[in-house]
């Protein structure tokens, strides 16, 4: 079995495709490297550079490695950065899926998994999220997300094509044996800078918002370990090479922290203060979103192992320390 990964060289693509070949699956991967990192794909999964909304390239390698599944990971990811540009992320994120689907198609590939979100819930939905509970995307980050959900549904009903969507909640952590781990330039991730302000890498951590209608005013999440996602992907896949129907599943452990609990586990972590200063909201930034993970559990036996956040935090500190050292 071959699995191209589109996005391998990103943070979830990349410990997905370690997954991989740890269990020594064949892998090809294409990226473009505009936010991946061509060394954290590993050893032993062929790599293509290119764009992922590039139909003809799609085609190719899907016949030329003899693809029988793909999972998409590419894709944009910044709430904020996603508001001020809609159109990047409309033609990212949708067209671009369509492409892939489209190729998928023409190319005999049946089987896909999609990196979907948390953030497609409407912002009064009850909590923790069920799979069926009320969609209403508050960014255009979540709406395309949502909107390549529905060209998934139609085009399994129409097509001989099934697919897993996976909404993932916050993804923080690193590769425990310290392969890969979050590098995108930039971060905007509460972990990651969270980590970066504890190695004295940025001066301070802003907290967006201390006036939510949560228990301490900031916002409240669902912090998952990567390398729990990239192991709900590997089931994922196994589920649909097995014959299982097309599903959605949510990716988040059932547990809400605030920015306020993070950063109180950076200190425990690290024995030191950590310098915050407190800033308004961030546009398109939703209060609460915690996941309800009894649909993946029951359906793929999925099992989480890395749950503890304090351990979240260490892998996270650790790949920082490492990256750019
Ligand atoms: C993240 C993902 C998004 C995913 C969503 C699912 C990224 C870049 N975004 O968005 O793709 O769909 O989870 O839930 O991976 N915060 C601060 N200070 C900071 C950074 C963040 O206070 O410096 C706060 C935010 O306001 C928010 C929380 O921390 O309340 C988490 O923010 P962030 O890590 O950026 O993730 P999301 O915006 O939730």
């Amino acid at each position: 079995m071959t699995t191209l990964v589109t996005g391998g060289a990103g943070y979830i693509g990349s410990h997905t495709v370690y997954g991989l070949l740890d269990r020594g699956d064949e892998v090809v991967v294409l990226d473009d490297l505009s936010t991946g990192v061509r060394a954290q794909v590993g050893e032993g999964a062929a790599f293509v550079r290119g764009d992922v909304g590039d139909r003809a390239l799609l085609e190719a390698t899907i016949r030329d490695h003899g693809v029988d599944a793909v999972i998409h990971f590419a894709g944009s990811i910044v709430v904020p950065e996603s508001v001020a540009d809609p159109l990047a992320y409309y033609g990212n994120n949708v067209v671009k899926s369509r492409e892939v689907i489209a190729a998928c198609l023409a190319a005999g590939v049946k089987k896909l998994i999609f990196s979907s979100t948390a953030t497609v819930y409407a912002d009064d939905a009850a909590q923790p999220l069920g799979e069926d509970e009320r969609k209403a995307p508050l960014s255009p980050y979540a709406r395309s997300k949502l909107m390549t959900e529905w060209m998934l549904e139609d085009v399994g009903r129409a097509h001989d094509f099934r697919y897993h969507i996976l909404r993932y909640f916050n993804v923080a952590g690193a590769d425990p044996k310290g392969r890969t781990g979050q590098s995108t330039p930039k971060a905007t991730h509460l972990i990651k800078r969270a980590a970066q302000v504890a190695l004295g890498r940025l001066p301070h951590l802003d907290i967006f918002g201390t006036d939510y209608p949560t228990p301490d005013g900031t916002g409240v999440r669902d912090y998952i370990h990567v390398t729990d996602l990239a192991a709900a992907h590997l089931l994922a896949l196994d589920a649909l090479h097995s014959g299982a129907p097309s599903a959605t599943y949510n990716c988040g452990y059932g547990r809400g922290l605030s920015v306020r609990d993070v950063i109180c586990g950076v200190e425990r972590v690290t024995g030191r203060k950590l310098p915050v200063v407190e800033m308004a909201r961030r546009p398109g930034d939703p209060p609460t979103l915690i996941s309800d993970p009894r649909c993946i559990k029951a359906a793929l036996g999925w099992r989480p192992a890395h749950e503890d956040l304090d351990g979240i935090i260490r892998s996270a500190i650790a790949w920082e320390r490492r990256f750019n050292s």
